[in-house]
């Protein structure tokens, strides 16, 4: 079998085209442009990229975009008085603090997290938001996540009953990808670095969601012929070639539909940000 591959590239981009006709003909009518701030503290490079395309992606839907780049040492207390500036703000919808903020300093994420508005969280991350992800409640959902599942819609298969395993635990996509799969009714499998022969669970998947930021931990021979593959990784090789969490190549000839990195999940995370930012938006009825 040789699998088809799930475009995220293509699906962001028709998703993006969608929102921006939206916005344009919202404030046509009347409604003020969704304004999303992004936070970046410290210049880690690989957080820098993620940030830097996210603003582009906002400056093409017709978005505002408020950016605030802070020293590494700005320090918890500056950081939350920036929070509650942008809190405060009515031309701001959206906020998203870029994580993971940088080591060395004694910064409290949760913390961080915790002050932002709940209403203005578009990352999905504030334990109210996760809260309502857990009892399926409507809230933002995490982007990542988010997008995983829209692939998922792409491929038209029924998801009910099936063997989801996660790989990753994190609270960005493990943990949330795993409670959106459960609300589909899947039976939900979550991995770890302490998982037992982790090689016969994946083994066992008709969906894989492999989110552990280890180049190539999962090899194509463990995926079941048929099965579903979602590639959350992004790592560079020694020769600096982007690759995911899946051996790509020769897991594409044992799983009907796999996502390909980059191209895959990657532009999803920022499509679904722009969705949660615009549906944040005119909530207020901005
Ligand atoms: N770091 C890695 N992924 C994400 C994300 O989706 N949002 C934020 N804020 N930080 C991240």
């Amino acid at each position: 079998m040789t699998a088809q591959i799930l475009d995220g590239k293509a699906l962001s981009a028709s998703i993006r085209v969608d929102i921006r006709e939206t916005i344009s003909k919202g404030i046509a009518a009347g409604k003020t442009a969704p304004g999303l701030a992004t936070v970046l503290v410290g210049e880690d490079p690989a957080s820098a990229v993620y940030v830097r395309n996210k603003r582009r992606a906002c400056d093409e839907t017709g978005m505002v975009n408020f950016h605030k780049e802070l020293p590494a040492d700005i320090g918890q207390q500056a950081l939350l008085d920036v929070v509650a500036e942008l809190n405060a703000d009515q031309a701001v919808h959206g906020i998203l603090v870029q994580l993971p903020l940088p080591k060395g300093f004694d910064y409290d994420e949760n913390a961080v997290l915790q002050a932002i508005d709940p209403a203005k969280d578009a990352d999905g991350f504030h334990p109210l938001n996760q809260g309502a992800l857990m009892q399926g409640t409507p809230a933002p959902i995490p982007c990542t996540p988010k997008g995983v599942m829209a692939l998922l819609r792409e491929t038209g298969l029924e998801l009910s009953g099936k063997h989801a395993v996660v790989v990753g635990r994190s609270n960005i996509v493990g943990k949330p990808v795993s409670l959106l799969l459960l609300r589909e009714h899947c039976t939900v499998t979550v991995c770890h670095s302490r998982t037992q022969d982790l090689a016969a669970v994946v083994g066992s998947a008709d969906v894989i969601v492999a989110a552990v930021g280890v180049p190539e931990l999962v090899k194509g021979n463990w995926v079941k012929p048929g099965a579903i593959v979602l590639d959350v990784g992004i790592n560079r090789n020694a020769e600096g070639k982007l690759i995911g969490d899946v051996e790509f190549a020769t897991a594409a000839e044992r799983a009907s539909w796999i996502t390909p990195v980059p191209g895959g999940v990657g532009p999803m995370t920022i499509a679904m940000l722009l969705q949660n930012t615009l549906e944040a938006a005119w909530r207020t009825g901005a």
